[in-house]
């Protein structure tokens, strides 16, 4: 339709090069769109079964990656449409009655977008499970936990990536939200208002898969709406992940020695002959950027658009295209990098210097009576002593203790990191029952879900 016009003109107008992967979307739409017309009697059953043949027929050519693509057709509609005038003839004339590209790509991009966000969930729940399962198989490592990544007290490495999981598992209830959003039928909605025939939406609904019908035409034709909240879902999808990756890439430097991130996801440096590079991590949290990049490209394109569809919303496919593709592979990347990680036990528990140890031997003070705060000085003085005479806190004896409170008992030297991590036996807290139970309760949201799929 655009021959006449320059190349340039056709290319910046044509979505073809993007959209063609709606293509399934589109002909399963069709197909539902050419029944419904025939059962509501604006087609006949002989018209509506020719059209229905003929784009099953191009469907099939699809599969078989036989499908010829006219670098004329302007977008993915316009292709599938103009092949099923060759193979059934004028009749694919009466396919397009009571619709219009703008309901159309609407659909196509909601039908589409409801695949992938649920295959995007299921990738989570792999993700989620690693998580769990490499904090049980190194369930008894005690790590520093950190604070303005100063080393604050010790928690269990599980319990570390146990809070991964709770990202994670919040972003799988966003996804969950956002889909009772995108499962809206919009084709029925015309241009923009309505169409001149008796058509029923809801038996199209019902066939194509939709929970519910838009009650109006104009925003539905508009609407994108749920491709940014998707779009915002991915991106905080990313965060999560970028900041695990920073804990990756910090804990496999030498420095820290933590992990050992396996082979299969780092790479040599091609002069540096010792160098293990955490590539994956890096581009991971790289990445983020990327995605980030998609959602303000989406919201800044909806800024400022009257209603109804205007031609800037063809842009959506291209931001969410690319966040599909950027974090579904990120986030099944993570799933198979995981359980490559050596954890190194003694070099967490070696790193951990003993003043990671002060709040417990103020906790200590104020079990036998002592005011918190108080408690906190009295630490803070032993703590400083100990430094000032380069001995560990653990190394002072009873009376340099009780230099500092006559409430110290023999018992103190009983502090050590894995009291300290016992002793945090609270709802959410690390001491390793209540770790060990988060992980039960982990395994069981994760069958429940398995099992509502
Ligand atoms: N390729 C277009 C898009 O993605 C399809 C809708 C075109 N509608 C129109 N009235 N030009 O948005």
């Amino acid at each position: 339709m655009l021959e006449s016009k320059s190349r340039d003109v056709q290319d910046y107008v044509g979505s073809l090069q993007f959209d063609r992967r709606l293509y399934w979307h589109d002909i399963a739409g069709s197909i539902a769109h050419a029944r419904m017309l025939a059962r509501q009697g604006v087609l006949t059953d002989d018209e509506s079964a020719l059209l229905v043949s003929g784009l099953e027929q191009v469907l099939d050519e699809f599969a078989r990656g036989a499908f010829a693509f006219d670098p004329a057709d302007e977008d993915i509609h316009m292709a599938i449409e103009a092949r099923l005038f060759k193979v059934v003839g004028e009749v694919a004339g009466k396919l397009h009655t009571a619709r219009s590209r703008n309901d159309q790509v609407a659909l196509d991009v909601r039908m589409y977008l409801r695949d992938e966000l649920d295959g995007l969930r299921s990738d989570l729940r792999g993700l989620r499970q690693v998580l769990v399962d490499i904090g049980e198989r190194h369930i008894n490592v005690v790590m520093p936990g950190y604070t303005h990544l100063q080393q604050a007290q010790p928690v269990l490495f599980a319990h570390h990536m146990l809070a991964y999981f709770e990202m994670f598992s919040r972003d799988d209830e966003r996804l969950a939200a956002c889909r009772t959003r995108v499962n809206v039928l919009p084709l029925g909605s015309g241009a923009l208002a309505g169409v001149p025939y008796p058509i029923d939406r809801t038996s199209v609904a019902r066939e194509l898969g939709f929970e519910t019908v838009s009650t109006n035409s104009m925003d539905a034709v508009s609407d994108r709406d749920f491709v940014a909240e998707f779009l915002f879902c991915c991106a905080l999808i990313m965060m999560h992940v970028s900041r695990l990756s920073e804990e990756l890439i910090l804990w496999s430097s030498a420095e820290f020695g933590f992990i050992t991130i396996g082979e299969g996801f780092t790479t040599g440096s091609s002069i540096m002959p010792q160098k293990r590079n955490p590539d994956l991590a890096e581009l991971a949290r790289g990445k983020s950027g990327r995605v980030y990049g998609d959602l303000m490209a989406m919201l800044t394109t909806l800024k400022g658009l009257p209603l109804t569809y205007n031609r800037d919303l063809q842009e959506d496919k291209v931001y969410l295209f690319d966040a599909i593709d950027t974090v579904r592979p990120t986030v099944r990347i993570y799933k198979d990098m995981l359980p490559t990680l050596q954890v190194h036990a003694d070099r967490m528990r070696d790193a951990m210097k003993d003043y990671v140890l002060a709040t417990d031997v103020a906790d200590y003070l104020v079990r036998r009576g002592l005011p918190f705060r108080s408690a906190h000085g009295v630490a803070a003085r032993l703590s400083s002593y100990a430094s000032a005479a380069g001995k560990p806190l653990r190394s002072l004896s009873l009376d340099e203790y009780r230099k500092f409170s006559p409430l110290f008992e023999p018992d103190v030297l009983d502090v050590t990191v894995d009291s300290s991590v016992a002793d945090r036996d609270v709802q959410g807290g690390t001491a390793p029952e209540r770790v060990r139970a988060a992980m039960r309760d982990a395994h069981g949201r994760l069958a429940g879900e398995a099992a509502s799929h």
